[in-house]
């Protein structure tokens, strides 16, 4: 079974208060309760974080390594200012894929960089919780 970590940056504890015309209604937990339930029939073992602190991020990505598998990570708005978090996903050998729950090339012009991107595996985003469900499922199948 592959190991994944579900690692989520700063306001994302918020979600089901936060914007839920933007970000939907379900609560942080109720989205990681959600993937826990589906990850066993993908053949995949589930970790959950998330810190509202760059450098929380940063230890967790750099722990990646001889840990997990993979990493679905969701930055917010550290995405779209971070290379510190860029350089950590490009210094980890396990493969890291960019997470968002909006579409952020949809919204305003601050949000259309990310820094991650091109460091990442790949990019889900504009599926609402759905779009966590996807990256797993990359996973699954690769
Ligand atoms: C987000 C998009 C970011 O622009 C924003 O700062 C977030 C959430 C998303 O999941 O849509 O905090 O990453």
């Amino acid at each position: 079974m592959k190991k994944i970590l579900v690692l989520n940056g700063p306001n994302l504890n918020m979600l089901g208060k936060r914007e839920p015309e933007i970000y939907g209604a379900a609560t942080l937990d109720e989205i990681n309760n959600s993937l826990k339930q589906k990850a066993g029939s993908m053949g995949l073992m589930l970790d959950f974080c998330q810190s509202n602190h760059e450098g929380d991020l940063l230890d967790r990505i750099q722990k990646l390594d001889g840990e997990y598998d993979g990493a679905v990570l969701n930055a917010g708005a550290f995405t779209h200012t971070s290379i510190a978090l860029r350089d950590a996903v490009l210094a980890t050998s396990v493969p890291v894929v960019e997470v968002h729950l909006s579409d952020p090339a949809a919204r305003e012009r601050y949000r259309r960089r990310s820094y991650l991107s091109g460091a990442a595996k790949g990019v889900v985003s504009g599926f609402g919780a759905r779009s966590y469900e996807l990256a797993l499922y990359w996973f699954a199948v690769s």
